[in-house]
């Protein structure tokens, strides 16, 4: 900012799946200030993973305060509060008190299992494929939904009764920042609720069908809106009065940040998990091959745009749980050091199927392998097969993409934490043998967030002023002798079947 210009800025809050973060940002989408905080992974059973939504919300408050504090900026000199989001991790919560009823249940968790194979029964796991984009499974939160309303005692009749407020963590978010249990608004926004298997695709309104199958109370559920609307304003803490005006899913605040504005622009970020986005327009289209089909985002009144969605449930948490698990590695950089002491996987490949199979597969029964050992493979042996895990992952995403839309690959843009760690990022260029770049700021995620609440509060004036943002900080090159890959991706596609069916 000039001297003379005033200074103005908007702060995006993510909610993520291992902490919540605020990044405030000025009008070029620089970075000012960032605060973060992890919340606690809760893991009662074998496949069930839980966060404390008091905790998370807690966290939110600090984080940005933090983030203000850091920034050195006054709160009035924010013009717009963004929010993105974990997808689909599931919370009920007291409308009288704002007090969850029971833990979030996370989108890695596959309690439903058993209920997604029951609701596809008769009909298969595409029954609400053209309804909602999505095919049975324990990811999306309507199961888990009703999981909470039939294990969580009286809280069905207290549901129907309309004392209970359903939420994804936007919601949960919007809700307490705009006042909780005095005022505060119950809205999500179209790219949340169409991971949630209850929202109808082309209507975007809750589908009474869906509902009426799955047996969830409407009287629970969140107003639907679009990505890029002043929802309400601030209640009180240190941004009190300023208003809340964008809601994405994580990863399609990531397209938005990467300015995928034009059909077949897409992104991959690497976090937790991984999910490649590709923009296809106005229109959804149908995947035969696997993908998600998906609300990429909807600013104000406009059409929305459709997106296509390779989601991949275990990336970054393999290097955790690596990390805080198994004890191989003592901080998540450690792994790259580790891998590159060797020169290949020494023949072992490493399945994460921690929370099932997600794209291409979507198999809740599959579990995790580490398959082609012998005494020879070390810690690092298997560091590489971690790595390379992601950048397989990704390669199976990307072949199932050129299937359904037609068209391959020429780049691809990535963010997110992983991409820090050069050697996968090597790893996917080779293994997909194009080229991927990195932007300048690859907090795309926080910056998507920011950049629709900036629209909607007329911050920024249009697409094309974002797209002049974005610059490319890194970039590898595929130099992998191309029958080498073929073979290793053969053993990579003989590992992943043997993950399957594990569970009965
Ligand atoms: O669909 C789950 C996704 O939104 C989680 O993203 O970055 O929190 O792992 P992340």
């Amino acid at each position: 900012n000039a001297p003379d210009t005033p200074r103005e800025f908007i702060a995006a809050i993510d909610q993520g799946t291992t902490s919540s973060r605020c990044i405030v940002f000025d009008r070029d989408g620089r970075i000012v200030a960032v605060d973060q905080k992890e919340h606690r992974q809760i893991f009662p059973r074998p496949g069930w993973v839980e966060h404390d939504a008091t905790e998370i919300w807690r966290n939110v408050q600090e984080v940005t305060a933090g983030a203000l504090a850091k920034s050195g900026i006054t709160s009035d000199e924010v013009k717009a509060i963004g929010i993105t989001n974990q997808r689909e991790t599931t919370l009920l919560w007291e409308k009288a008190t704002g007090r969850p009823v029971h833990n979030a249940l996370v989108w890695q968790d596959t309690r439903t299992d058993q209920l997604c194979r029951e609701l596809g029964r008769d009909t298969g796991q595409e029954r609400f494929r053209r309804a909602t984009g999505l095919p049975l499974a324990s990811y999306f939160s309507g199961p888990k939904v009703r999981w909470l309303l039939d294990n969580v005692p009286g809280l069905r009749e207290r549901a129907e009764r309309g004392e209970i407020l359903f939420g994804t963590m936007d919601s949960w978010v919007i809700w307490n920042l705009t006042g909780g249990p005095d005022g505060g608004q119950h809205v999500t926004d179209v790219t949340n609720a169409s991971r949630t298997m209850l929202m109808n695709l082309h209507t975007m309104e809750w589908d009474r069908e869906i509902l009426a199958a799955m047996d969830v109370p409407a009287a629970v559920l969140p107003r639907i809106g679009s990505s890029a609307e002043i929802y309400g304003t601030a209640a009180d803490g240190p941004l009190a009065g300023t208003p809340v005006a964008s809601a994405l899913g994580d990863q399609q605040a990531a397209l938005f940040g990467q300015t995928c504005y034009a059909v077949g622009e897409g992104k991959s970020t690497y976090g937790t998990g991984t999910f490649l986005l590709m923009n296809t327009g106005e229109q959804p289209v149908s995947s035969y091959h696997g993908l998600l089909t998906t609300v990429g985002y909807r600013i104000g009144g406009q059409r929305p745009v459709y997106a296509l969605e390779g989601a991949i449930a275990v990336t970054g948490a393999l290097v955790q749980w690596m990390r805080d698990q198994m004890g191989l590695i003592s901080t998540a950089a450690e792994i790259e050091t580790l891998a590159l002491s060797v020169e290949d996987n020494g023949g072992a490949y490493f399945v994460p199927a921690f929370s099932g199979l997600f794209a291409p597969y979507w198999r809740s029964d599959a579990r995790g392998v580490i398959a082609g050992l012998t005494r020879y493979v070390t810690k690092a042996h298997l560091a590489r097969a971690v790595l390379e895990a992601t950048a397989w992952q990704t390669r199976e995403i990307v072949d199932a993409m050129r299937k359904d839309s037609g068209t391959g690959l020429t780049a691809l843009k990535v963010d997110g934490g992983m991409t820090a760690n050069n050697l996968l990022m090597q790893n996917i260029a080779d293994f997909l043998d194009v080229p991927v770049v990195r932007p300048m700021v690859s907090e795309t995620t926080c910056l998507g967030a920011a950049y629709a609440a900036g629209l909607a509060t007329g911050f920024w004036a249009g697409t094309e002023e974002l797209r002049a943002n974005w610059r490319r900080a890194a970039e590898w090159t595929p130099r992998m002798d191309p029958a080498l890959r073929d073979r290793e991706y053969r053993q990579w596609l003989k590992a992943v079947q043997r993950t399957m069916g594990w569970l009965d």
